[in-house]
């Protein structure tokens, strides 16, 4: 790719050439190679962008597998049928990650954590109708102040009322409490989050579901819960083995992660495991006959390239257990590191230390300006995100560190140096 970054940038498309809308005629495939490579070049170098949660480099072994893989459409299930096995031996390990019972799980590759949060979420409010006989016309669905974009635009395109929790000083998440106040009989489920997108914390999702058995003891009212596991999914059965979040809960029906987050798969990959075909609602399997077998299929989208789901599978065989161990142990272990660094200068407040994810997010004492910082970073390549937390909150900016599994040490060191340069200038 270094060849590539050098090549001239030029204009692919005049307007003289746009006539037709693309150009009129092609070029060599090399130049045109180059050409794209050069419209791309500059912004932030992939390892440098912190703000992102998705894997920003993988191995040679695995490129050269997702280049042979890449054309082939996940859907062709008649036609690759290896390859649909391949997916159902990942959503088996998956299932037992998740103290599943591997044999009754069952489950659906995604394009990512939203994709898997909508599928789920309509899975919930279909199990709702059922039960509830049509006899309840206003769903809700109740989550914590730190849930993520992908919840409410399944509240808002399903018509569903997004219940969700108060913020409250220093603390985002959801408890058991607030979740089971917020609950009536028009609640299609409770969405438990594994950890937050804003701070990386975890919600305590045994702390809900106990809350949530009172409720139905107390008063009758039977809730289930969906853990968004969007980046925690791949982290906690490696290095919080005796946190129970997951299927060992009763009430958690299912459960959704991003392979291509912290199950280290490039863009284009989430997995949804429903604890058994029992609670997986039969309205979402759509029959399809027209691609030679006759199948259900449990999706939102369509056709896509199988390429993430064999990176899934490869990952699994080349790591293993201990391997994701090591790589997520020593990614938290890294964000621990520059928290503590962080916190050193006496210059902020941490909401997210990095002990469940390992993200760092800080706020600042007055008067360091999280804004100016993230431009006197972004000027030594390194990209932050700076935003406001939820209404509640919105007077507390914070800035965020997604450590990942290609952070060094080298770069707590470099991206350290950087933040004392600039606050040593602030007084
Ligand atoms: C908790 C949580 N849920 C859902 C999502 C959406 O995931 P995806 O980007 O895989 O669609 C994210 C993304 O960061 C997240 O942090």
């Amino acid at each position: 790719m270094a060849a590539l970054a050098n090549a001239a940038e030029e204009p692919l498309c005049s307007s003289t050439h746009l006539r037709r809308g693309i150009p009129d005629f092609g070029m060599d495939a090399d130049a045109a190679l180059n050409a794209v490579a050069g419209r791309l070049r500059g912004g932030c170098r992939p390892e440098r962008n912190l703000a992102t949660f998705l894997t920003t480099s993988i191995e040679p072994e695995a490129q050269r597998l997702y280049r042979a893989y890449l054309n082939y459409n996940l859907v062709d299930r008649e036609q690759y049928p290896a390859m649909d096995e391949l997916l159902r031996e990942c959503v088996r390990m998956i299932g037992a990650l998740w103290q599943g019972d591997s044999r009754r799980v069952v489950g659906s590759a995604t394009t990512g954590s939203s994709e898997a949060a909508l599928l789920a979420g309509v899975s919930l409010l279909r199990s709702w109708q059922e039960r509830t006989r049509g006899e309840l016309s206003r769903p809700n669905l109740v989550m914590g102040a730190g849930a993520h974009a992908c919840w409410k635009k399944f509240c808002r395109h399903w018509g569903v009322e997004a219940r969700i929790a108060s913020a409250r000083a220093g603390r985002l998440a959801l408890d058991g409490t607030a979740a089971a106040d917020l609950c009536d009989e028009g609640t299609i489920g409770v969405i438990g989050i594994l950890g937050s997108t804003l701070d990386g914390r975890y919600e305590p999702i045994a702390e809900i579901a106990a809350e949530l058995d009172r409720l139905d003891q107390q008063r009758g009212i039977d809730v289930p819960v969906h853990v968004d596991a969007a980046s925690g999914g791949f982290i906690a059965p490696f290095l919080d083995a005796d946190l129970r979040w997951d299927f060992r809960i009763p009430r958690v029906v299912s459960i959704n992660a991003s392979g291509h987050k912290s199950g280290m798969v490039p863009p284009g990959l989430g997995w949804l495991l429903w604890r058994d075909r029992g609670r997986r609602s039969p309205e979402l399997g759509i029959r399809i006959n027209y691609l030679g077998g006759d199948d259900t299929h449990y999706e939102l989208s369509f056709s896509r390239s199988a390429a993430p789901v064999v990176l899934q599978y490869y990952n699994f065989v080349r790591f293993g257990f201990a391997g994701f161990h090591a790589v997520h142990a020593r990614s938290r272990s890294l964000a621990r590191e520059l928290a503590v660094r962080l916190l050193g200068t006496g210059r902020f407040r941490l909401l997210g230390d990095g002990s469940e994810l390992p993200v760092v997010a800080l706020a600042a004492e007055p008067p360091i300006k999280l804004r100016r910082l993230a431009m006197h970073l972004a000027d030594r390549g390194w990209a932050v995100p700076v935003y406001t937390l939820p209404p509640e909150l919105d007077d507390v900016e914070v800035m965020r560190v997604v450590v990942r599994s290609d952070f060094t040490p080298e770069a707590v060191e470099d991206f350290t140096a950087a933040v004392e340069e600039f606050v040593s200038t602030v007084n």
